[in-house]
């Protein structure tokens, strides 16, 4: 019988979307819908513990989402820090290191205070990964890898011959990560938000029909069960 790769995947990329969705269908204000959304975080942070998942890169806000009004960007960065403070203890517990991909530098300097906090009082786990893409864009970390290429081989430390896969991998901003096995996006929109566009060359898709709040547990599992049954060839052939 062929045999699925790995069952579980080491690394699960997630857009949590549907967040405004949500709270529109509750007449609710969209920063609701983000404030039911960072509870699904803690159902998945949850389950992908139990499912011995080692990564969980979660793309909170993208180098776009500026373009929102004012309100909801100064509310997103303001419960960003606070649920880190209430949560750090969960990341303690489950020895789970706290970091973060993006332009950062750009965050509210309350933001980023917190976000350099914990990830300093978590730098020593070694468990398990929470990756919080913020300030995020694919496209923003390529160009990023990129201007610092030019500027080694500038400096004549690099030969633009010595460019390979590897070169530019190593630039990106968590360059240690390896790639995500499985993408996950909620609310069934069905594209990639410029979202980690080097990174998930060969990984697995997973869209699901559910806003993001409503997206726990068992919707979890259920992508786990999904990505168990692809088949990944990585431009091979398939073994059996
Ligand atoms: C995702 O939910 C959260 C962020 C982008 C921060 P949205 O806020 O995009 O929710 P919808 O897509 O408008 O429903
Ligand atoms: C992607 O969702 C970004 C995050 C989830 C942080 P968006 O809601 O911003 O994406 P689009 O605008 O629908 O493509
Ligand atoms: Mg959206």
């Amino acid at each position: 019988m062929p045999e699925a790769a790995s069952s579980i995947p080491r690394h699960v990329a997630v857009i949590m979307d549907g967040n405004g969705r949500w709270a529109g269908h509750r007449g609710l204000p969209r920063l609701k819908g983000h404030e039911a959304g960072a509870e699904s975080v803690q159902a998945v942070m949850k389950a992908s513990r139990d499912a011995g998942v080692e990564i969980v890169t979660l793309y909170a806000f993208s180098v776009e989402n500026w373009k929102r009004p004012e309100d909801e960007v100064s509310g997103l960065m303001s419960l960003l820090p606070r649920m880190l403070t209430k949560h750090e203890n969960l990341l303690h517990e489950n020895d789970t290191r706290l970091r973060a991909i993006g332009r950062l530098d750009q965050l509210p300097s309350k933001t980023l205070k917190e976000l350099h906090r914990v990830m300093a009082a978590t730098a020593h786990h070694t468990k398990r990964q929470v990756v919080l893409a913020l300030n995020y864009g694919g496209r923003a970390e390529l160009t990023d890898a990129v201007r610092k290429i030019a500027t080694k081989v500038q400096k004549e430390e690099l030969e633009p011959e010595a460019i390979t896969d590897e070169v530019v991998s190593a630039h990106l901003y968590a360059p240690d990560l390896p790639d995500p096995d499985l993408m996950i996006r909620t609310s069934g929109e069905n594209r990639l938000s410029n979202f980690l566009l080097w990174q998930l060359s060969y990984a697995e898709f997973y869209f699901a029909p559910e806003l993001w709040p409503d997206f726990r547990e068992e919707a979890f599992n259920q992508a786990l069960d999904v990505y168990a049954q692809r088949k990944r060839r990585f431009g091979g052939v398939e073994s059996c």
